[in-house]
C-alpha cells in the first residue's frame, strides 16, 4: 500500500470513533404525504447507504442509515389527482388565497423547518458527504433564499397594485399560478437546489408533486409533517420510487403544468417529450454543463489557481458549476500545474463532519468506476495523471487527478465528468479555446484569468453570447441568489434567481375594463369593498 492509500484508508473510522453529535439513528420512512394527509406505506421499500464506511474488523462497510418507500405509479396517479383537486382548475382555496395568507404560510414553514436544521445538517452528511460546514452553508443559504423570496414578492406586488390607464383601457396587472408543477431536484444540492424551485412554486399559488432526489431523499423526511401542517392539503404532495416508474405516467396525462428540474438534459428532454400537449407545459431546468476556464498568458497565476481549485474541487468537483475543463496558455501552463498540484496536496480529505476537510466520500455508487474509466481513457490518448496519487480510491472516496495535456480524443474533454477530475489542456492561441466552447453542447459559464484589460474585452464579447454568465479571474459559480443563473444550449431552460424563479412559476395576467364611468364605478367598489384578492390596491408590507 502506498503512504497515500494508507493516509486514505484511514479516513473511514470505527463506529466508535465518530463523534457522538454526529452519530446516526437509521431512519425507516414509511410515510408520504398525499392531499393533507400522512399515508403509511406498507410496501417495497429501497434501503439508504451512506458514501461513509465505517471499519468493521478487517472490512469497510457502508452504513445502512434508513429506507423510504418506493411508491408506485398508483400512488403518483393519486398524488396528481390531490394536486389538481387543490388547484380546482384556479378555484381552488390556496391559488385564489390572498398573498398576505399565503406568505404567513410560508413564514410558518420556514419557523418549523429552522427547528429541524440539526437533523437535515446531519442528514446531508450521511446521504451526500457533503461537508459539516457546506451542510450548515447549504441549510442556511435556503433558509435565506426563502426570506428573500418573500420580500421580493412583497416588491413584486406591492409595484403591481396600482392600476395602469392607456389608450382609454384601465388594467390591473398581477402574476397568477401556472398550475400543477412537477418537481425534482439534483443530489448534490438536495435541499438549497431543490427548494429554489419548490418554495417560488408553491408561494405563488400553484401545488406540487415533489419528487426529492435520489441520492438525498431521507433529509426530506422531517420536513414532511411541515409541509402538511402550514399548506391547505393537498398543495405539497410526495412522490418517491423509480423515476422511470413514476414520472412518465404522470407527463403522459398531460395534466402537468410545469416541469421542474434540476438534472440532466437527456432525461429532461425524454420527460417533455411525453407531454401530449407541449404547448402547455412550462419547462424551468438546469441542466448539464462543462464550464471552463481559460488562464491566459497574463493571467496572475497564484490567484488562478486558488480560483480553480475552488471552482474544480468543491464539494470534490460535484457542482453544476465547478469548472470542469481548464484551458492554460502553453508559456505558464508548467508554472500552473506545479503550483495547482501544490495546492491541491494541502487539501485535508476526510470524514464529512471532520473541521476544515475539504475532499469526502462520494454519494453515487458507480461513480468510482466511471471515473477510472475516464483517467484510463485519457491515458490511453496521451495524457499522464500529473499529481501525485490521483485517481487512487478507496471505497466511495477518489483522490482528485490532474490529467494533461487533455485532448479533444478523451471522454474527459466532452463529458461532465461531475466529480474529482481536473482536465488540463494547453493552447498557443485563445480561439482555441473560444471555439471549444462554440463547439461544446453546453453554455452555462466561463471563468477568465488575465490581467489585460483589453484581451479581457475581447473575450468578454464573444463568449457573453455563448455562455450566461463570463467570470473574471473568479471561478463559476451560482450566487448570490439574486443573480440570474440559467445556461444556453443544453445547459438550462429557463431562469433562477429569487426574482426570476417567482417570474418562472407565474403568469402576468390583466383585468381590464374601457375607461368609463360605469365601469371605473365597478372597479371602485370592489376596491372598496375588497371583494377580490387579484383586483385590489392593498399594499403587502
Ligand atoms: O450545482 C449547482 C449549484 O447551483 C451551484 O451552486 O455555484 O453556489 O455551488 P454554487
Amino acid at each position: 500500500m502506498t503512504n497515500l492509500q494508507e493516509k486514505i484508508t484511514a479516513i473511514f473510522p470505527e463506529t466508535s470513533q465518530i463523534p457522538e453529535q454526529f452519530q446516526i439513528q437509521p431512519l425507516h420512512q414509511r410515510e408520504y404525504l398525499v392531499g393533507g394527509e400522512m399515508r403509511q406505506w406498507a410496501g417495497a421499500t429501497q434501503d439508504v447507504y451512506s458514501p461513509i464506511f465505517v471499519k468493521n474488523g478487517d472490512k469497510f462497510e457502508s452504513i445502512l442509515i434508513g429506507s423510504y418507500p418506493i411508491t408506485d405509479e398508483a400512488e403518483a396517479m393519486e398524488a396528481l389527482d390531490a394536486a389538481m383537486r387543490a388547484y380546482d382548475n384556479g378555484r381552488g382555496e390556496w391559488p385564489t388565497m390572498s398573498l398576505i395568507e399565503r406568505i404567513t404560510c410560508m413564514e410558518n414553514f420556514l419557523k418549523k423547518m429552522l427547528e429541524k436544521k440539526t437533523e437535515i445538517v446531519n442528514l446531508l452528511m450521511y446521504e451526500i458527504g457533503k461537508s459539516l460546514a457546506d451542510s450548515i452553508k447549504e441549510f442556511d443559504r435556503t433558509i435565506e433564499y426563502i426570506y428573500d423570496t418573500i420580500d421580493c414578492l412583497k416588491d413584486i406586488d406591492r409595484n403591481s397594485s396600482r392600476f395602469k390607464i392607456e389608450q382609454g383601457i384601465i388594467g390591473q396587472i398581477r402574476r397568477s399560478p401556472l398550475g400543477v408543477v412537477l418537481c425534482m431536484g439534483p443530489f448534490n444540492y438536495p435541499l438549497n437546489e431543490t427548494f429554489c424551485t419548490l418554495i417560488p412554486a408553491i408561494i405563488m399559488g400553484n401545488t406540487i408533486l415533489f419528487k426529492p432526489p435520489k441520492h438525498g431523499t431521507l433529509l426530506h423526511y422531517p420536513l414532511l409533517k411541515a409541509f402538511q401542517e402550514c399548506f391547505p392539503k393537498g398543495v405539497v404532495n410526495t412522490i418517491y420510487g423509480r423515476g422511470a416508474n413514476v414520472v412518465p405516467p404522470l407527463m403522459q396525462t398531460g395534466k402537468i403544468n410545469v416541469l421542474t428540474l434540476i438534472g440532466s438534459s437527456k432525461v429532461a428532454n425524454d420527460l417533455k417529450k411525453m407531454h401530449p400537449k407541449l404547448n402547455r407545459l412550462r419547462a424551468v431546468l438546469g441542466l448539464d454543463a462543462k464550464n471552463a476556464g481559460i488562464i491566459l498568458k497574463n493571467a496572475d497565476v497564484e490567484l488562478a489557481v486558488k480560483e480553480c481549485i475552488l471552482g474544480s474541487l468543491s464539494f470534490n468537483g460535484q457542482r453544476c458549476t465547478a469548472i470542469k475543463i481548464i484551458w492554460v496558455h502553453r508559456s505558464i501552463a508548467k508554472k500552473f500545474l506545479n503550483r495547482f498540484t501544490e495546492e491541491l496536496e494541502k487539501l485535508k480529505f476526510g470524514m464529512p463532519w471532520e473541521s476544515g476537510v475539504n475532499l469526502t466520500p462520494l454519494p453515487e455508487p458507480n461513480k468510482p468506476t466511471y471515473l477510472a474509466e475516464c483517467i484510463a481513457d485519457a491515458k490511453a490518448n496521451g495524457a499522464d495523471v500529473i499529481n501525485e496519487g490521483g485517481g487512487t480510491t478507496i471505497n466511495s472516496f477518489v483522490y482528485p487527478a490532474v490529467l494533461y495535456p487533455v485532448n479533444e480524443k478523451m471522454k474527459v474533454y466532452s463529458e461532465e465528468q461531475f466529480g474529482p477530475i481536473v482536465p488540463v489542456v494547453p493552447f498557443d492561441d485563445v480561439e482555441e479555446p473560444i471555439q471549444y466552447i462554440i463547439n461544446s453542447s453546453h453554455g452555462q459559464q466561463v471563468s477568465i484569468f488575465g490581467t489585460n484589460p483589453d484581451q479581457i474585452a475581447h473575450l468578454i464579447d464573444p463568449l457573453v453570447n455563448q455562455v450566461s454568465r463570463v467570470n473574471i479571474n473568479a471561478q463559476c459559480q451560482r450566487g448570490p441568489d439574486t443573480f440570474p443563473f440559467t445556461g444556453r444550449k443544453d445547459s438550462a431552460e429557463g431562469t433562477l434567481s429569487v426574482e426570476d424563479a417567482l417570474r418562472a412559476f407565474s403568469i402576468r395576467t390583466v383585468v381590464a375594463t374601457k375607461d368609463t364611468d360605469a365601469n371605473k364605478k365597478i372597479f371602485n367598489e370592489i376596491v372598496e369593498e375588497h371583494s377580490s384578492h387579484f383586483l385590489s390596491t392593498k399594499y403587502v408590507f
